[in-house]
């Protein structure tokens, strides 16, 4: 497919779909340039909690992301070493961007049983601002995913200076795009990722702030 400017853009590779990669785009496709980032204070839903992840949560994430069938959009479950890496990308984007992807509390019992947060995300070769959510599989099939997708999308039309808020999921990943409806997304196109070797066709669900505001009242 030509892209604008004439670049290849049919496939692109991605070593990581939740880092940063729009860092590589020119700064004249970057959705977001803000000189002084936000600041998160954290968010409180009925059942969670989500706040900035710490060094104390390392096994926590590990058991989402070590875990091959919660990883099975990512091409299989990732090391302990991928998951710290994955956690100090956090820490990066919370310095650099002022959010990532957030740890996901019980507020009953403190338990962490998932992340979900706003990050900079390409899709071919222009950058979008995205909700993404991943959690443990023990507490799937109980609507927090998107109570806390719901709080996230709601922050980032709030806080930051977006048109539209994106959702990327592999075309296998029923759960994910169900997360994505739910939020009011719908499907905008379809992009191919490159990721661990293998292609992956995926879908960009989104949502204008437009839609939000019609939602949201
Ligand atoms: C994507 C993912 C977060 C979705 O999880 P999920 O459990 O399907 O989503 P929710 O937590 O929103 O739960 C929704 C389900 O809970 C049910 N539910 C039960 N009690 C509920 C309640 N009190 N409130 C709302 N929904 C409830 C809903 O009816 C819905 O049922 P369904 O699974 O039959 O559709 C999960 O599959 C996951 O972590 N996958 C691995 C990581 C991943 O692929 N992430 C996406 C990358 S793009």
């Amino acid at each position: 497919m030509p892209a604008e400017g004439g670049r290849s853009s049919a496939y692109h590779e991605v070593r990581d779909p939740v880092y940063p990669v729009s860092s590589a785009l020119p700064r004249d496709r970057w959705v977001l340039t803000m000189t002084v980032p936000p600041t998160f204070e954290g968010l409180e839903t009925p059942r969670l909690r989500l706040r900035e992840m710490t060094d104390s949560d390392e096994d926590a994430l590990a058991r989402i992301l070590t875990d091959p069938v919660a990883m099975v959009a990512y091409e299989g479950a990732f090391t302990r070493e991928e998951s710290r890496d994955w956690l100090r990308r956090q820490w990066q984007r919370y310095r650099d961007d002022g959010f990532g992807l957030w740890a996901v509390v019980l507020k009953e019992t403190g338990h962490m049983i998932g992340q979900c947060g706003i990050t900079r995300q390409r899709i071919e070769d222009r950058e979008v601002i995205e909700v993404g959510y991943l959690f443990e599989r023990a507490f799937w099939h109980r609507g927090y995913a998107t109570e806390a997708a719901l709080a996230s999308r709601d922050w980032a039309f709030r806080t930051l200076p977006i048109d539209e808020l994106y959702a990327k999921v592999r075309v296998t990943n029923a759960p994910s795009m169900n997360v994505a409806i739910r939020l009011g997304m719908t499907v905008r196109q379809t992009f191919t990722v490159l990721y661990r070797g293998h292609t992956m066709p995926h879908l960009a669900f989104a949502i204008t702030r437009e839609q939000w505001e019609r939602r949201t009242g």
